[in-house]
Formats: structure tokens, sequence, C-alpha cells
């Protein structure tokens, strides 16, 4: 039997990991894990039933009632909160503002990881987040840290909103990304930082085939 083999992704918002996972999954035949989307999820719902979200307790017990899960569609991967899609819904920006503090809280991030090691179980499996490499799975056999620019990240997203037919405020969007990255590495429960053995890769003027190219570069040494 093939061992199975981990890779954890973590970095910044809107380095490129999610674009760069979906790819290396598809491209070696394995299971693709966005964990943001899972913060995201409860976030969403949240919002929908007027939690509150000071509340961790409150946020707690929501979490208790919802599943959250991942399909294979011929478009890509599909994100369901309970039986409803909303793959799209969960990236509109009342949910990115909220999805900070909503992820900041300690139980949270434990029931969170607690569902995350059980998606690993003995699949081969590329996961992203910001405490992949540090926490969910430790024992990664890769652990990449993604990094660029916040003027880079910026116009990436401008332009990702542009071609959806979104029009956005260039400076807004640099502000929000850099606030979002203060906030994830100032909490005080698992701060995005980068894991002693992580491989550090600036995507600042790569093209994604070339950042893909790179981590199967190093995957390979394991292979
Ligand atoms: O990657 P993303 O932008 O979809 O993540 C949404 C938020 O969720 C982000 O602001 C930080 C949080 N997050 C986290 O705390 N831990 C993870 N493993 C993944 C995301």
């Amino acid at each position: 039997m093939t061992k199975s083999i981990q890779v954890a992704i973590d970095g910044p918002a809107s380095a490129g990991k999610s674009t760069v996972a979906k790819i290396l999954a598809k491209k070696r035949g394995y299971i693709y894990c966005d964990t943001g989307a899972m913060y995201r999820a409860l976030t969403l719902s949240a919002l929908e039933n007027k939690a509150d979200l000071d509340s961790e307790t409150e946020l707690e017990s929501l979490l208790e009632t919802i599943t959250i899960s991942f399909k294979q569609k011929e478009d890509g991967q599909h994100v369901y909160l309970n039986e409803q899609d909303v793959t799209d819904e969960i990236r509109v920006s009342d949910v990115t503002n909220a999805v900070s503090k909503v992820s900041a809280y300690k139980t949270i991030r434990e029931e969170m990881v607690n569902r995350q090691q059980k998606i690993t179980s003995s699949n081969s499996i590329v996961m992203d987040g910001r405490d992949i490499g540090t926490v969910v799975l430790p024992n990664a056999d890769l652990k990449i840290f993604l990094v660029a620019s916040v003027e880079e990240r910026a116009e990436r997203r401008y332009k990702e909103n542009l071609s959806k037919g979104i029009q956005t405020d260039f400076e807004t969007l640099k502000k929000e990304i850099a606030d979002r990255d203060h906030y994830d590495s100032n909490r005080k429960n698992s701060p995005l930082v980068q894991a002693e053995d992580a491989i550090l890769v600036d995507t600042s003027g790569l093209t994604i085939p070339e950042v893909v190219q790179k981590i199967e570069k190093e995957l390979k040494t394991f292979l």
C-alpha cells in the first residue's frame, strides 16, 4: 500500500493558498480541504441566525448544531452548510469582515481542528489555512508557508473581483487585507505563524503554475 501524504499550506489572506492547493490536489489525486471555508460557513450561519459575535458560548452552541461539508463537482469543490450550498455566500464581504473574529475563539478552533483532523483520516490530502502546519497536521510530510506583499495580494483580489463583475476600491481592499493579517497574526489562540519546518514560498511576481511547480518539486522528495 502506498503511504498517504499530507501537505499543509499556510499563509496570510489572499496569498494564493487555495488556488495553488486546489491545482496541486487535482494533479496528484489528493483530497483538498479549505479550512478557511469552514470558519466562513460558521460565520455565515452566525450572521443568518443573528448570533452575537461577541459571545463565544453562543457561537460554540451554534457550531454544535451545524454540519460543514465539501462535495467535488464538475466546476470545482462546493461548500455545504447543513444541506445548503454556500460556496458563493461564504465569500461575501459581510462574512469576510466578520470571520477573523469568529475564528479567534479557542473553543471554536478546538472543534474545527477536531473536524479537520477527522477529514484527513488515511487519505492523501492538501489542506490550507493558517494553523495547518502548526496545529492541525503537525506531522505533515510537507509544510509550505505562502506569502506575498499586501500590494500584490490586493491587486489579485481586485482583478478577481473585476472578472466577476464586482467593482471594488483598491485602497479599501488593501486595508482589509492588512487588517485581517494583523488580526490573524496577533490573536491569542493559534495565531498565524510559520511552522519551524515549513518552507517559505514568496509568490510575489510568480505565476500560479510557477508556484505549483515549486511545491511539486519539494513534494517529489517525499514520494
Ligand atoms: O483563508 P480564508 O480567507 O478563507 O480564511 C478565512 C478566515 O478564517 C481568516 O481570516 C482566518 C481564519 N482561518 C483560521 O483562523 N484558521 C484556518 N485554518 C483557516 C482560516
